[in-house]
Parts: structure tokens; sequence; C-alpha cells
């Protein structure tokens, strides 16, 4: 039997890499990205461990021309990409006031969350369309939330993910129609580098959150959002 292919993106450390070892733990093939390849050791000794069930390349997802080229590449090693998990991403460090947020901030941040995670689906929807599952995962965070959104301040983390939010939704109803399923996920707050010292959810917990969601989810749950323990999220 031909294994479930997974793509992640953002895959040499924290959410991404506990994801990738929790699909290879459960026999899937995956196809993960990162920045620097070359410098990602513990995704390297993934791949020697796994062999074929996993092909690490190298993806910034800020660039068009690296979107396309892992894109190229993915290609000719699959036929079909059977669920897209668009992971990487950036949080802006400090509080961000108004007055004072740097637009060469908010612009890196939309580039990296908003438009990384549209070039990714947009390059990558051909080999989506030809999978078994069709399931587009996209990380986002409750502070990408409207209606939730009660304390104000991260401007730039915020927007750029109530952008990626809208990307999902749009997705879920233009893609209905050919079973193509997509939806959003908030991690919790996971301990991993962008998580910092006093996050409160253990990788692990997070990472079997969402890949419960992942396994589970439907077409009936396309469009919605998340928390990773499977409860639903306001928009
Ligand atoms: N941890 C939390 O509490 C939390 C809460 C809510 C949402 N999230 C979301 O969960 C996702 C993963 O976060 P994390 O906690 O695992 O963060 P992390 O440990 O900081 O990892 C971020 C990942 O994104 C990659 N990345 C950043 N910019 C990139 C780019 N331009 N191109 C390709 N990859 C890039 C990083 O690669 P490099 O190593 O090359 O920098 C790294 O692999 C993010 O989308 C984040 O917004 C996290």
């Amino acid at each position: 039997m031909i294994a479930t292919s997974v793509l992640i993106t953002g895959a040499n450390r924290g959410i991404g890499l506990g994801l990738v070892r929790e699909f290879l733990a459960r026999g899937y093939a995956v196809f993960a990205s990162c920045r620097q390849p070359h410098l990602a050791d513990e995704l390297q000794s993934l791949a020697s461990k796994y062999g074929e069930k996993l092909h690490v390349y190298a993806c910034d997802v800020t660039s068009d021309d690296s979107v396309q080229a892992f894109c190229q590449a993915v290609s000719q090693d699959v036929g079909a990409i059977d669920i897209l998990v668009n992971n990487a991403g950036v949080l802006p460090r400090g509080d961000e006031k108004i007055g004072e947020v740097g637009v060469d901030t908010l612009r890196h941040t939309i580039e990296t969350n908003t438009l990384g995670p549209f070039r990714i689906v947009q390059a990558f929807l051909p080999l989506v369309r030809r999978g078994r599952e069709k399931k587009l995962l996209h990380i986002s965070t409750k502070m990408g939330s409207v209606s939730l959104n009660t304390s104000g301040g991260a401007y730039s983390y915020r927007m750029s993910k109530a952008a990626l939010n809208m990307l999902s939704q749009n997705l879920s109803i233009e893609l209905y129609s050919e079973g193509v399923i997509s939806l959003v996920v908030h991690p919790g707050w996971a301990q991993t580098d962008m998580g910092g010292a006093r996050a409160a959810v253990p990788l692990s917990d997070s990472v079997r959150g969402i890949m419960s969601i992942i396994e589970q989810a439907t077409l009936r749950e396309s469009g919605g959002f998340f928390n990773y323990t499977g409860e639903a999220l306001a928009f």
C-alpha cells in the first residue's frame, strides 16, 4: 500500500519538526522543507533513519523562486500530496504599539505568515488535487481571531494570521466541490523557540492534538478554526 504523503514547511524545528517526527512514526511519507537543509541536523538525522520515507528540501516561503524550485523538486519525486501543512511562521519580538510599529516588520511578517502559505498553496494545489486526502492545514493562532481579540497589540502577527484565516476560509469555499478540505489550527501556547520559556503546552501535546485534527478532518470541518484540543474557535 502507498503511504499517505504529507508536505510540511518550516520543518527544521518547533512544531514543524514535531509534526515530521509524529507523521514518520505513524508511517506517512514526509516531504519536509526548511530554509537551510544543510544546517537542519535533527531533520537530516531523521532522513538517515527513515530513508525514502523522508525527503528534505530547501524553501524560503518569502521567495517566489524558492517556492517554485521546491515545488519542482517535489514534483520530480512524487505525483501527489495528500496533506499539506503550512507551518512556517514568524512572531516579531517585543510589544507593538500604534505609532511604533515598523512597517518593515509588518511587511516581513505578512510576507512570511500570509504570503508564504499563499505561495505554497498556489504552487502545490495541483499535487494536492491529485492526492487522496486533499487536506490543507494552516497553523494559525488565536491571536489571528478578530472576535477573540480583547487585549490588542502584536499588530504584525495578528494582522498576518487574520489574513491567513481568511485565506483558509476562501479556499474551503472555492475548493469544496472538488473535495479539498482547508482549515486553520491554533497549536496552543506551545513550548518552542517562538512560544518561549513560559509557554504552557508541551510540544508533544500540541503536535498530537494537531495530528488528531488532521486525521479526523472531513469536508464537514472544512472552513473551520480549531484549537489543538479539537474545540472550535471563533474567527
Ligand atoms: N509556539 C507557539 O506558542 C505558537 C502559538 C500559535 C501559533 N504558532 C504558529 O505555529 C507555527 C510554528 O511555530 P513554532 O512555535 O514551531 O515556531 P519556531 O520554533 O520559531 O519555528 C518557526 C519555523 O518557521 C520557519 N520559518 C520562519 N521563516 C521562514 C521562512 N521565511 N521560510 C521558511 N521557513 C521559515 C523557521 O525556520 P528557521 O529555523 O530557518 O528560522 C522554523 O522552522 C508558526 O506558524 C506559528 O505562528 C505557534
